[in-house]
């Protein structure tokens, strides 16, 4: 199993972030985890890739297990080469290095130049775009081609679960669908993903399975196809009977029926 989450709770300070949450990804699956604003999923992403303690968070109870790490104890730099490794949320590409430079980067974890050259040209391949602008300044890139870079350079260190928090936040579709294409050929290629969004739509069109955070806790859960069949998110996520987007939105980050 790439990432098995029992009963944890995480706490900000004396905030709590959530509490009571467990999910599993399974070798090659792609798990969708769906949430509003503040719902505590990059919260999550963090507790599974060792960058809590720096945010200020600490776990509380529970366990998350992945890679045959206690990912609650082990060190950032650890899991990234037990083979977990997050795209944060917000693309954190080093802006004046070179679009080559920012993927050297994340070769960091490899073992030899023979295995970084192969990753390259596949990563390349996935991203013609990062090819052919591969001596430019990240800073100088789009958003999606940025987005792109920031998951390329994960794949550089060739993970076998990867965390990716919200990659189509502010991109223009053409660039989204990249990504999600990217998704699915990187799952193909064996890794587990576990993918944060809150286009709801988008994340069940791509994942086997999902998870849906809300107050404070997994609120729904199952096959990809199933939620998007049902509306038991849309209820949880607008609140009931709540048709006007505007309003939902408030509604939602009051906690809605939460
Ligand atoms: N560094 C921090 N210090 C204190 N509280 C935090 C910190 N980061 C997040 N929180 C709080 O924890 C809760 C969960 O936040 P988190 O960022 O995990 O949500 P999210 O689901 O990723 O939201 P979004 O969709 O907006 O990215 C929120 O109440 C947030 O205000
Ligand atoms: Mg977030």
């Amino acid at each position: 199993m790439a990432l098995q989450v029992e009963g944890l709770a995480v706490r900000y300070g004396l905030a709590e972030a959530f509490r009571d949450v467990s999910l599993r990804v399974d070798d090659a699956q792609i798990v969708a985890l769906l949430g509003n604003n503040g719902a505590g999923k990059t919260t999550l992403v963090r507790a599974l890739s060792g960058t809590l303690a720096r945010h200020g968070g600490r776990v509380v109870a529970g366990s998350a297990r992945g890679a045959g790490l206690d990912l609650t104890r082990a060190r950032a730099d650890a899991i990234v080469r037990a083979g977990v490794v997050q795209v944060p949320e917000g693309r954190r590409i080093f802006g004046q290095l070179s679009v080559d430079e920012n993927l050297a980067a994340g070769a960091l974890a490899l073992r030899s130049r023979a295995e970084a050259r192969r990753i390259k040209a596949w990563v390349l391949d996935l991203f013609p775009v990062l090819a052919a602008k591969a001596g430019h300044p990240a800073a100088l890139l789009s958003g999606g081609e940025q987005q792109m870079l920031a998951i390329g350079r994960a794949l550089m260190s060739g993970p076998r679960t990867l965390l990716l928090d919200e990659p189509s936040l502010g991109i223009a579709p053409l660039a989204t669908r990249t990504i999600m294409d990217t998704v699915r050929e990187v799952n193909r290629a064996g890794a587990s993903v576990l993918l944060v969004e809150q286009n709801t739509r988008l994340a069940l069109s791509v994942a086997h399975h999902a998870c849906l955070l809300h107050g404070g806790t997994i609120r729904a859960e199952g096959p990809a196809a199933d939620l998007a069949a049902s509306d038991v998110i849309l209820e949880l996520t607008l609140g009931r009977g709540v048709a006007h987007t505007a309003t939902a939105a408030a509604v939602a980050r009051g906690g809605g029926d939460g």
